[in-house]
This record gives C-alpha cells, sequence and structure tokens, in this order.
C-alpha cells in the first residue's frame, strides 16, 4: 500500500517492523529493550539571559493582550495559531487541520478547503470559510474573546459577554469543530454561499426551517455540507437571506456541545455519528529513546470515552504509528495540502522514528582514493583563514553558515588526523564568535521579553533585520549555525565551554527547549508538532499563513542542537534533539522531497497529482499552497538546493537515492550551464554523491567555487565518505592543473605566450622561447593561479568573455582562478585553460590574445606547458 513512497522514505519503518512485537508501543513497559522514557524532559535551564550583549528589549508587536489575558510569555511565536495571539489577531491560523480558522471580534470563522488546483508551479488549496460561530448575546468587541490554556499543539479560546461563553478546544486533527457553550445562545453564519437546505428541506430566498434534535444537516449554495451534532438536545432555525449568507440560531441559551464537521461524503457519515460525542481537550508529548529509535506519544484529553476518540492522520503519522486503529481509509478522508488525512481511533498515538547516530562525522572512513586531495584542500583552506581577519559579524545568518562551514574543517581535520590543523580553525572561530559577548558590538543577541526569546536585537522594531529574526521569523535557521559552531569550539576548548555555557544554552532553548517549565523560551519553537516539522514563520504580518522554504537549514537547526547537547548537555537533550532531526528529515522527505514515481492513490502519497510530483522539489511548503518556488530565486538548481544545504554528515539519510537522483536529472541542464553559480551546483553534485559517488568527484572535479556555506574539503570529504556498493575507487584519478613554473605555448602555432610589466596582456606572440613570459602556476583547489613571475602579478580574467587575460592582480581571488586541464582529443600534453570569473574557455584573438569566452572545451585553445 505504500508503495515505493513508503520504502525509500523512511528506512525505520522497515527497521521498526522488525522490532520484537510491543516494544515500541509500550515503551514504558519496554525496558527489556533499553527504552528511556521521558514523560517529562526537564528544562536546560530555568535561568534568565541576564548578563546577554544586548541586554533585554520588546518587540514592537507584542501579543494581543486581551487575547492572551493572563496568560504569561513565553508564547509559541511560530505555532499555527500564532495569528491569534500576533497583531491584530485576525489573520488565517494554519489549523487546526483539516480546518484553517480565523478570530474575528463578533466570532470564530473556519472551513475546510474544498478546492485544490494546480497552477503550474503549486498546488493550492485557498482558505476557505464556511462559518462563523458565536452566540447571540456577544456584542463583537474584539477583546471579548481570549486564550485559556495552550499546549505544544491546541489552543483552547473563550468568547465571552457578561456570564455567557462559548469555549472553542481547537486541536490539530479533530474532524470536528467542538463548540462549548453556557449561558450562550448559539448562533452561526454561513460564510460559503447562502444556506440552501436545512436538514434536507429547501430554504428557498429568505425562508426558514426550523427543527429540534441532536443532529443536523445543513447545505451551502456551493454545495459544502456539514453535519452538526448537539451533545444535548438543542432546537435550531436555520433562515436563508437573499445576500448568499444564512444563518443558524437557538431558540435560547444553552449550556452544552455542539460539533461541526463537514461532510465530503455521504459514506463518511456512519464514521463521524459514532465517534461523535467524544471530544478532544488538549494534548500531551511524552517521548522515550533507545540508542536507534526515539518513539513520540500524543495523548488526548478527552471527554468521553477515549479509547472511542476520533482523529484524523496526515502520511508522517501513518507511516510511523506503531499498532493504529486506522478504520478503512473509505470511511473518512479529507484531501489537504500535506495529502489525505484518513481516520484514527483511540487518543494515543504511538510514533517510532530511527534515530541517527551521526554526529560530528561521517560514519565510516574517507575513501583512500580521496584522502590525498581532501589533506591538500584542508591545508589551503585553513591556511587561508587569518586570525587577525576573523569575520566581525554583520548579522546572524550570513555569519552562521560561513562560520559553521569552516567549523566542519576543524571537524574534518580531527577525523583524518591532522590534528595541528584543528587549532588554528577553532582560534580562528573562537576569534569570530567574541564578538557575541560584546556589548559594544553592533549587531546584538538580545532577550525580547513581550514573546520571550533570543533575537537581533534591531529586529526588535524592523521585519527587514535579519530575514525577521527580531519578529521570529528562522530561529531554527540561525541558531543551528551558532551552535554547530560553539560545538566545535567546545569540543576542542573546555574552558570556552565553561565559561560560555550558559551564554550558548540561550540560543539552544530558544529552538529546543523541551519544557513549559523553562520560564523564558516556548517549547521548540519553529516546530508544529502535529504538523510535523518546522515552521520558519514568526509573528512577521500578524502571523499570517505559515510557511518553510529552507528544509536543508531546518534539519541543520536540529543538528546544530545535536552537535551542541554532545559536548556540553546531558542524553536527554541529545535524544531530543536527534528527534527534532529525524522528524524533521521524514517530513522534508514526505512534503518538500517528490517522487515521481509514487502512486496517485498510494495511502501515504501526499500529492496524488502527478504533473506536481514531476516537479522533483518542492520550494515553500505554506499551509494553504505548496510550490516548486522560492521567495528569492527560480533556478531549478536553487530550489533543489536549499532543500540540502548546509552539507553535513547527517543528511545522509536526507538526500535520499531516488529523490537524489530525480534532482539531478531534473537540474542537468542548469549543472552543466556556465552561468549557473557552483555555489548551486556543488550542493546538487554532494547529494547526488549519496546514489553515484564516483560520478559526483568526477563533477565536483569540475567546481572552482562552493560559496560561503561550503568549501573543496567537505564537498569531497562528503563525497568520499559516501556509501560505496561498487566499491571502486570513489576519487580515481582527480584531474588537476599542472604545477609548477612554466613558459606557455599556444599547440597549434607554436608561438609562446608574452607578458610583462610594459605590456601586462597575455598574448601569444613570442616566435622564440627567449621573448616567451614565465609564470608560477600554484594550487588552489581543483585550479590554480598563474602569476607572472618577472612582476609577481597574478593573471585575471573578466566575466565579459571577451577581455584579454592579463597580469595585474597583487591578491589572487576567485577572478583569478583557472582550471587547466588535459584538453580532450587534443594530442599529448596539450591543456584547455578555464577562467574562473565566467566558467569560459580561453580562445585566441586574431593577434594571439588569450580570451575567456569560448563556451565548450571543443572551442578552446590547446596549450602546452614548457616546463622551466
Ligand atoms: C483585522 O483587523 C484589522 C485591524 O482592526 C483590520 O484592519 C483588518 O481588516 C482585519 N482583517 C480581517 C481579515 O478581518
Ligand atoms: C591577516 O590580517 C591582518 C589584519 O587584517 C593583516 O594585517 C595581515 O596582513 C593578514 N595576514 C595575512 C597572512 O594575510
Ligand atoms: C563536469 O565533469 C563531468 C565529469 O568529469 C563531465 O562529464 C561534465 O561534462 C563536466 N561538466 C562541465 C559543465 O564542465
Amino acid at each position: 500500500m505504500l508503495g515505493s513512497l513508503g520504502s525509500l522514505l523512511l528506512s525505520s519503518a522497515a527497521l521498526v517492523g522488525a522490532l520484537p512485537s510491543g516494544s515500541g508501543s509500550t515503551p514504558d513497559h519496554g525496558s527489556a529493550h533499553h527504552f528511556v522514557k521521558r514523560a517529562a524532559l526537564d528544562p536546560i535551564s530555568t535561568s534568565g539571559a541576564d548578563g546577554i550583549a544586548g541586554g533585554q528589549v520588546a518587540c514592537d508587536a507584542p501579543p494581543v493582550k486581551s487575547f492572551v489575558g493572563d496568560l504569561k510569555p513565553p508564547f509559541p511565536t511560530n505555532s499555527w495559531w500564532a495569528p491569534f495571539a500576533a497583531p491584530p489577531g485576525n489573520a488565517t491560523a494554519a489549523g487546526p487541520f483539516p480546518y484553517e480558522s480565523g478570530l474575528q471580534g463578533s466570532g470564530i470563522q473556519f472551513g475546510l478547503s474544498t478546492a485544490r488546483k494546480f497552477d503550474g508551479t503549486s498546488i493550492q488549496q485557498p482558505t476557505q470559510f464556511d462559518w462563523l460561530a458565536s452566540f447571540t448575546e456577544h456584542q463583537g468587541a474584539f477583546e471579548n474573546h481570549k486564550a485559556t490554556a495552550f499546549d505544544t499543539q491546541s489552543v483552547t479560546v473563550q468568547y465571552f459577554e457578561g456570564s455567557s461563553t462559548l469555549t472553542t478546544y481547537l486541536v490539530p486533527g479533530s474532524p470536528y469543530i467542538t463548540l462549548e457553550y453556557d449561558s450562550a445562545t448559539p448562533s452561526f453564519k454561513s460564510l460559503n454561499g447562502g444556506i440552501k437546505t436545512f436538514n434536507d428541506k429547501d430554504l428557498g430566498d429568505g425562508g426558514s426551517q426550523s427543527a429540534t434534535g441532536t443532529q443536523f444537516t445543513v447545505v451551502d449554495s456551493k454545495g459544502t455540507t456539514y453535519i452538526i451534532y448537539a451533545l444535548s438536545e438543542i432546537s435550531l432555525t436555520a433562515t436563508a437571506d437573499s445576500t448568499a449568507s444564512g444563518t443558524i440560531k437557538a431558540d435560547g441559551p444553552f449550556k452544552g456541545v455542539l460539533r461541526f464537521v463537514q461532510l465530503g461524503d455521504a459514506s463518511h457519515k456512519d464514521l463521524l455519528d459514532k465517534h461523535a460525542e467524544i471530544y478532544p481537550t488538549s494534548v500531551a508529548q511524552d517521548y522515550s529513546f533507545t540508542d536507534a529509535e526515539g518513539t513520540l506519544v500524543f495523548t488526548w484529553e478527552t471527554v468521553g470515552d477515549k479509547s472511542q476518540l476520533l482523529m484524523l492522520t496526515w502520511p508522517h503519522h501513518r507511516l510511523t504509528m506503531q499498532d493504529a486503529n486506522f478504520p478503512d481509509t473509505t470511511a473518512l478522508g479529507y484531501l489537504t495540502i500535506k495529502g489525505w488525512m484518513y481516520p484514527a481511533i483511540g487518543n494515543t498515538w504511538t510514533m517510532q522514528y530511527e534515530l541517527t547516530d551521526i554526529a560530528w562525522n561521517a560514519p565510516r572512513d574517507l575513501d583512500a582514493s580521496c584522502s590525498d586531495a581532501v589533506i591538500n584542500g584542508l591545508k589551503y583552506e585553513i591556511g587561508q583563514l587569518n586570525v587577525s581577519a576573523a569575520p566581525v559579524p554583520g548579522d546572524f545568518y550570513y555569519w552562521g553558515g560561513a562560520l559553521a562551514a569552516q567549523g566542519r574543517l576543524a571537524l574534518i581535520a580531527d577525523n583524518l588526523g591532522q590534528s595541528d590543523l584543528v587549532q588554528p580553525v577553532v582560534d580562528y572561530l573562537k576569534a569570530s564568535f567574541a564578538h557575541w559577548f560584546d556589548s559594544a558590538a553592533t549587531i546584538l543577541p538580545a532577550y525580547e521579553t513581550a514573546w520571550g526569546g533570543v533575537i537581533n536585537k534591531a529586529g526588535a522594531t524592523d521585519t527587514w533585520v535579519d530575514f525577521g529574526n527580531g519578529y521570529y521569523n528562522d530561529h531554527h535557521f540561525h541558531y543551528g549555525y551558532f551552535l554547530s559552531v560553539a560545538a566545535v569550539i567546545a569540543k576542542f576548548d573546555k574552558d570556552w565551554l565553561s565559561q560560555h555555557k550558559d551564554y550558548i544554552n540561550w540560543f539552544a532553548r530558544d529552538i529546543i527547549n523541551p519544557s513549559a517549565d523553562d520560564p523564558f523560551f516556548p517549547i521548540a519553537r519553529c516546530r508544529d508538532w502535529f504538523a510535523g516539522h518546522s515552521w520558519a514563520s514568526g509573528i512577521a504580518n500578524g502571523a499570517g499563513s505559515r510557511d518553510q522554504e529552507s528544509t536543508g537549514e531546518a534539519v541543520n537547526g536540529y543538528y546544530g542542537a545535536l552537535l551542541w547537547a554532545s559536548v556540553a548537555l546531558d542524553q536527554a537533550y541529545i535524544d531530543y534533539a536527534r528527534l527534532l532531526l529525524a522528524t524533521e528529515q521524514q517530513a522534508a522527505q514526505l512534503y518538500w522531497h517528490l517522487y515521481p514515481q509514487a502512486g496517485e492513490t498510494d495511502r501515504d502519497n501526499p500529492y496524488p497529482e502527478a504533473e506536481v510530483r514531476d516537479l522533483v522539489t518542492m520550494g515553500n511548503v505554506e499551509d494553504w499552497q505548496s510550490g516548486a518556488w522560492l521567495f528569492w530565486g527560480d533556478q531549478k538548481s536553487e530550489i533543489a538546493a536549499i532543500q540540502i544545504l548546509p552539507v553535513t554528515p547527517v543528511n545522509e539519510v536526507l538526500y535520499d537515492k531516488q529523490w537524489a537522483e530525480n534532482v539531478w536529472a531534473y537540474t542537468m541542464p542548469e549543472l552543466v550551464d556556465p552561468a549557473i553559480g557552483d555555489e548551486w551546483k556543488c550542493v546538487i553534485i554532494a547529494a547526488y554523491s549519496n546514489s553515484n559517488p564516483q560520478v559526483a568527484a568526477a563533477w565536483a572535479g569540475n567546481l572552482t567555487t562552493w560559496g560561503t556555506g561550503n568549501t573543496f574539503t567537505n564537498e569531497l570529504y562528503f563525497i568520499g565518505t559516501r556509501p560505496n556498493p561498487t566499491g571502486e575507487p570513489i576519487c580515481g584519478t582527480l584531474p588537476q592543473n599542472p604545477y609548477g613554473t612554466f613558459k606557455i605555448q599556444d599547440a597549434a602555432s607554436g608561438k609562446y605566450v608574452a607578458a610583462s610589466a610594459a605590456n601586462t596582456n597575455l598574448i601569444a606572440s613570442a616566435t622564440s622561447d627567449a621573448d616567451a613570459a614565465t609564470f608560477d602556476s600554484a594550487y588552489v583547489p581543483n585550479a590554480g593561479t598563474l602569476q607572472l613571475t618577472s612582476t609577481k602579478e597574478y593573471v585575471t580574467s573578466d566575466q565579459s568573455g571577451t577581455g584579454t587575460l592579463a597580469a595585474i592582480r597583487d591578491v589572487a581571488s576567485s577572478w583569478e582562478r583557472f582550471t587547466i586541464r588535459p584538453k580532450s582529443g587534443g594530442g599529448d600534453g596539450v591543456y584547455s585553460i578555464k577562467a574562473g570569473s565566467n566558467g569560459l574557455y580561453v580562445t585566441l584573438g586574431s593577434d594571439g590574445s588569450l580570451i575567456n569566452g569560448g563556451k565548450d572545451e571543443a572551442s578552446a585553445a590547446g596549450f602546452k606547458f614548457v616546463k622551466v
């Protein structure tokens, strides 16, 4: 039933199935399997962020006072219901799925989207509000509703007027919207077309129908059907009006519970009837762990027989639930943006995940064939790090990505026994990190008091700072990098660790606090536990519409936390970070990775439409649409790469073979296009190495830049530590430039390249070896520099493709890099030269000028490198 999708998604599904029966479902009795139950994880710490460099600051969009009422921060800024709390408090909330909802002064509006369409890049289910629920006594003041409780998934909202109240338990996964009235006269307004029939009776224009009982059926003019269950008898009158609206009202104040449920198909009524009386009011979560598995348990508090609670599952639940009681999928189902929600009975879900044991480095040795190249790269790239010029942070995000990439160099050096190379990296990281402790720095971390969290101080009043960090966007992206850098320093410097542990913990607590007993941080800020993944969206724009478009960095958030926990915290937090990591990876594979091979009717395929899956990878998954696009780029390689980067050992699981192969084929036109940046190509090549490391290594040899978030060393180390089914050497013979001191000769004419202080242009014009210029050709990863020996100036090339190469640069950077390789078909000892500035090959102008304008190797001039 799972088809190909299920089997590749989680090898854990297979492993879990192979466990001794009962080991997963009864964690608390599973001592034979070494389960450690952690019903309530303790807070990492309960102390405040006193001493943080930026001090305290309050965001200028604090929670709506009337809504949070007596509740105190910390508040869950990235939860599905953050729109209820973020000002102005009426934006559309991403749930409780299958419904979406919004709080108006006059009542709660909710609906279940029935319009699903594909627009060529996105699958969309625009929010649809079907009903506004309220009571006639309520006067509509926006202040007259508030939250009375919340947990990791649900929120309880109460509308009130005098002694009349409507309390709604908004619990994700419930097929019914539950409305509990006290001394209040229920009233409902149709929002999706006027009321057409009530209990099968046509209302006509302006007509009314009344009925008394415990069950009512109402159909609007668009044909959307709801059943209203009353848990105690009630009289309701439905009235149509001529303005495509309509109301349903009770005949007087009521004490009791009404439940609304959209009926998608008449055949669903039996199951809905049977379970309508049991309703959830809140949910608790607990966790248990073995070395290899993590179990996540949801337990709903219910009114009524808890064993008969009817809930709805998404694919990620179904793939991990143990001993589940699933009615047939024909009994009930709603198609949502994450695929079909199907029923499960019972108030406890036990979901089991395989946890990674990958932490600092790859789980196998570097292939011997790659080792010289990786060590040369290490020496070069670490040699480039200048402690006295260590970066002064200019922001959170880019600083983190760049420093984390340098941090990997220390870990790789350590892994390869190059211990003398570790300390220079650690010193460099420490010098840069020190700015975060400095209250005189320009970019300051501060503790934000209105919601509770650590932010970029300048962002408290400006959503444009650091991608909205001050409004709680992207914290897992940003702090995952911080924690990775800090973990690397701490691994090699215990004094630094003990000196700064509490400080770094503020960043850790901001994204992986596991406990409601931490008075300063919400629980796992970015994670939506029911949705199974994180949202990058915080409270900007009233917190309306949730999204996440960088699953690679979301996974890295929890990877950074795992590394930090591994040096600084107890096993409990290592396990918690591993669970967050495993769940985020599973969700990325299910909802962002697309599999053209999946079957339309596979139970757990979230995208039945084949044309959606042909897009191979989602860029952005939102609550109401998911598409192959990004806020910032439209290249296929960008859309895929942002689901892959940063390249770290823990992503062995994430870059699953089938998806990596699909991405390889899908992005191939861009991989061979010189106009597309190597910083994206290198990431795609790394992912593909999980499928074919030899081919990936060969392609990696084409690269001359790796972007700020990756390095030559990390790229080749990752490729060289992949599973290697063929056993062939992974790196083979990696091509490299001829290094040494040379005269350069045009193979066709026999003329030598001349250049001098007087004429710095490189021109193949010298007819005698005596007039030839001499160049020093030196190593840079995968390529090299050419330095005119007589002047010590580096040869540079511009991006135009029409300029002549010239020896005019004192320092060599990326435009002074050249890839010099044997020219295919060029004969013995004949090379082509490719410019790092524009990825084009060097050709000769009519006067012999060396011009980097050749589109392919065939058009390149052939050169001989004559040793001096
Ligand atoms: C939300 O409230 C604001 C401020 O009161 C108002 O301007 C806006 O129209 C409301 N939006 C919706 C969707 O009701
Ligand atoms: C390192 O950086 C310092 C400060 O910018 C600079 O003076 C020095 O020349 C640099 N060293 C090297 C080897 O580039
Ligand atoms: C990159 O390298 C591979 C394998 O060596 C080669 O087949 C491919 O054509 C190269 N692509 C470009 C754009 O140079």
